[in-house]
């Protein structure tokens, strides 16, 4: 089984962005983990960032052809996009929302999740580890006997 993991706009200066908020792990670090992650239960990785809305739509959507599951973390764009909500719908795969930070402890306005009504479990506040436990759960569903 094949995991895309997706990550939304910003998270490409992971390591210097805030790092009292977000850590000081790099991307690489989190494609790394994620692609580590999958190894150990069977899987493959394919990873990608973007900053446009838009091409993380397409991403989605070419995720039906590509992939058996979505680990996500889309950034500010979780609070406000129902456009990658709708994508995340339409495609019917099995998604996993991650937030490196707690969202819930931090400003109202990333309290709401567009994406968590479509997401089959949503991991936040554990860190650049929510990716690894993301791409485990999601991992185990998709290969025999797995949760
Ligand atoms: C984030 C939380 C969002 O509110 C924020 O806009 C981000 C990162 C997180 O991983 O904690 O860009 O998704």
């Amino acid at each position: 089984p094949s995991i895309l993991v997706i990550n939304g706009p910003n998270l490409n200066l992971l390591g210097s962005r805030e790092p009292a908020v977000y850590g000081t792990a790099t991307l690489d670090d989190v494609v790394r983990l994620a692609s580590d992650t999958a190894r150990e239960r069977g899987c493959t990785t394919t990873a990608m960032q973007s900053n446009h809305e838009g091409e993380i739509i397409d991403a989605i959507h070419a995720a039906r052809s590509t992939s058996d599951g979505i680990v996500i973390n889309a950034g500010a764009f979780t609070h406000t996009s129902i456009a990658i909500r709708d994508a995340l719908a339409g495609v019917e795969l099995p998604v996993v929302e991650v937030h490196i930070s707690n969202v819930h402890r931090r400003e109202e306005f990333r309290h709401h999740s567009f994406l968590s009504a479509v997401a089959d479990a949503v991991i936040v506040g554990a860190g650049i580890d929510g990716y690894r436990l993301a791409v485990d759960h999601l991992a185990a569903r998709l290969t025999a006997g797995g949760a």
